[in-house]
C-alpha cells in the first residue's frame, strides 16, 4: 500500500505512525501540507500515487480545507471531510451528539454578550464558556461569577477573532479529578485512559496525569454512538462520569494524539491504527 501522511509538523505521532507504516512494508508519501498547492481538479502529483491519506494536521482550517480538496480528486482520506468539519467545531460537535441523543453537557449559544450573559445567569455558577474551534484546552472559561463573565464576553467580543464572536456556553459538570479518552476506529475502541488533574481542564497538554482504563458496557456504546453521530473514523472521544455509572461525552476530536495514550496504556496504539489503516485502504482499493 502507499499510505500518504498529510501533515505540518511530525511530532512523537506521527513518527510512531511512520515507524508502525514502515515496518509493515507500506511505501509512505509524506506530505507537507505548507507547500502543497490544491488547484480545483488536478491533485497535486504527490497525492496521486496514494491508495490511502491520513490527516495528521494540527491547525484545523488546514484540516477541514485539504481533506475537502483530496477528497474531490476521489484519493480516499481519513478522516473523511465530513467528520473533520464536525469535529473541527464545538457548535457543531454538539448538534451532532445531541441530534444522535447521545448524552452530552447542555449547552446553548448565542452571538451577542448580552444574550450570552443571559444564558450564563440562567445556567448559574460555575459554567464554561469554550471557543468553537480550538483543542488542547485553550482559551476556555469557568466562569464563577457575573462580573467574570462580563469581563470575558466583552473581551472576547472586541479582541477576539471572527470564531469569538459566537458565544458556546456549557453546563460546568462536576466530574471526578478526571476525564476519559478513548481512541476509537469507526467507533470499536482501541484503547482509554483517564486524565488526571487537580485543575478542572484535564487535557493531557494541560499536563494531566494518565492511567488506562477499563470501558465498561455503558461507555463502550456511547463511543460507538458518538463515532456514529460524526461520521466515524478515527476518532479521540472525549467522555465525563457523572456519577452512579453515567457519563456525558463533551467532545470528538479527529486528528487524534496517540502518544499519551499509547504511554499510558499496556496496548500497541499505533499498531492497532495501522491495522484499521490497512483495512480501510484494503476495501478503497477494492471498491
Ligand atoms: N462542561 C464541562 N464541565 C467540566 N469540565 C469540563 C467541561 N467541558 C470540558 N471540561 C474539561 O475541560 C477539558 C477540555 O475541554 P474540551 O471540551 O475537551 O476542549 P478541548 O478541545 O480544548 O480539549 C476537558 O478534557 C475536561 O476536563
Ligand atoms: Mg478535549
Amino acid at each position: 500500500m502507499n499510505i500518504g501522511v498529510l501533515y505540518s509538523r511530525i511530532r512523537r505521532d506521527e513518527k510512531l505512525l511512520l515507524n508502525e507504516l514502515r515496518e509493515r512494508g507500506h511505501e509512505v508519501t509524506k506530505l507537507d501540507v505548507r507547500k502543497l498547492r490544491f488547484d480545483l481538479s488536478e491533485p497535486p502529483a504527490a497525492l496521486s500515487a496514494c491508495d490511502l491519506v491520513v490527516d495528521r494536521c494540527l491547525a484545523t482550517s488546514r484540516s477541514v480545507y485539504a481533506t475537502r480538496f483530496i477528497d474531490s480528486y476521489g484519493v480516499p482520506v481519513v478522516n473523511t471531510p465530513e467528520t473533520a468539519a464536525v469535529c473541527a467545531d464545538k457548535a457543531e460537535n454538539s448538534l451532532a451528539l445531541a441530534g444522535a441523543g447521545v448524552p452530552t453537557p447542555r449547552t446553548e449559544v448565542a452571538f451577542t454578550k448580552e444574550t450570552a450573559l443571559e444564558i450564563i445567569e440562567s445556567f448559574g455558577y460555575p459554567c464554561v464558556l469554550k471557543p468553537v474551534v480550538g483543542s488542547w484546552g485553550r482559551l476556555m472559561a469557568k466562569i464563577d461569577s457575573k462580573s467574570a463573565a462580563e469581563a470575558i464576553l466583552e473581551h472576547k467580543a472586541t479582541l477576539g477573532h471572527y470564531e469569538h464572536k459566537v458565544f458556546y456556553v456549557q453546563e460546568f459538570v462536576e466530574k471526578p479529578d478526571r476525564d476519559i479518552r478513548v481512541v476509537a476506529v469507526d467507533g470499536e475502541p482501541i484503547a482509554a485512559m483517564v486524565r488526571s488533574s487537580e485543575h478542572w481542564l484535564t487535557n493531557a497538554a494541560k499536563g494531566a496525569h494518565t492511567s488506562e482504563f477499563e470501558l465498561d458496557g455503558t461507555a463502550r456504546d456511547l463511543v460507538a454512538r458518538a463515532s456514529d453521530a460524526v461520521g466515524g473514523g478515527l476518532l479521540g472521544i472525549d467522555l465525563m462520569e457523572t456519577g452512579s455509572g453515567s457519563y456525558t461525552v463533551h467532545e470528538v476530536n479527529h486528528t487524534v494524539e496517540f502518544k499519551a495514550l499509547d504511554e499510558a496504556t499496556s496496548i500497541d496504539v499505533p499498531a492497532r491504527v495501522v491495522d484499521w489503516l490497512e483495512a480501510v485502504a484494503t476495501q478503497e482499493v477494492v471498491a
